[in-house]
């Protein structure tokens, strides 16, 4: 089985991917993980994060060391850095990268093959990473909600977090190289008034039948 999950930033998704994949026995993967550990090593090396050139060739030298738990870059534990402020606002820029893109694609590729199932969450994995999935999905909720989960869990003032989520979504549905949107073939999961148990609820039923 394998389950791709696309949708913007605190929608959830890697909470409820986390718990698919623990309830089916399967692993589960946060691309999203591996953009900000590219961030990370980017910053790190004081390079522009709206340079491509240099960006590309960083990409190209960094040691990954990417687990459910645990992030490593060039062998540094980075796993609070990439969830900072400064990898989170940078993050977009980096993504928007095609060659950066390629490079983090053919890995996730190469991993579900590895595997033969799992759950994989991001971006572009029902349009772009793996169209071919036994179920696709598109979890969302309000911009409002969205920010209220981040404040929850890590603190701040939940206009400017939304006002921060909002101007990370434009990023990503405007950018040319693979842009955050709606497959055809996904179902769409709103969440706004959905606790996070009925979430992991209805994908296992639609699963399990
Ligand atoms: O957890 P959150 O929703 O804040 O974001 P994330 O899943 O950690 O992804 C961080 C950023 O990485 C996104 O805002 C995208 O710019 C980029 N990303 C992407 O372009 N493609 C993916 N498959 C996953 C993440």
């Amino acid at each position: 089985m394998i389950i791709a999950i696309d949708g913007p930033a605190g929608a959830g998704k890697s909470t409820v991917a986390r718990r698919v994949a623990s309830e089916l026995g399967i692993e589960y993967l946060d691309t999203g993980a591996m953009y900000r550990a590219v961030t990370f090593g980017v910053l790190s090396r004081e390079i522009d994060p709206s340079d491509a050139e240099s960006v590309i060739g960083v990409c190209r030298q960094l040691v990954l060391e990417i687990s459910v738990d645990r992030v490593v870059v060039d062998g540094v534990d980075a796993t609070s850095a990439i969830r900072g402020p400064e990898v989170t606002s940078a993050v977009s820029a980096v993504a928007a990268t095609p060659e950066v893109r390629q490079f983090l694609v053919e890995l996730q590729r190469a991993w579900i093959l590895e595997r033969g199932a799992g759950v994989v969450e991001g971006r572009d994995i029902t349009t772009v990473v793996l169209p071919d999935a036994d179920l696709k999905l598109f979890v969302t909720a309000s911009p409002r909600v969205r920010a209220e989960r981040r404040v929850a869990e890590s603190g701040g003032d939940v206009d400017a977090v939304e006002a921060a989520i909002a101007e990370r979504d434009r990023r990503d549905e405007t950018r040319a190289a693979s842009p955050l949107s709606i497959s055809s073939e996904a179902v769409v999961i709103d969440t706004s008034e959905m606790s996070i148990d009925d979430v992991v609820a209805d994908i296992l039923e639609r699963v399990q039948g």
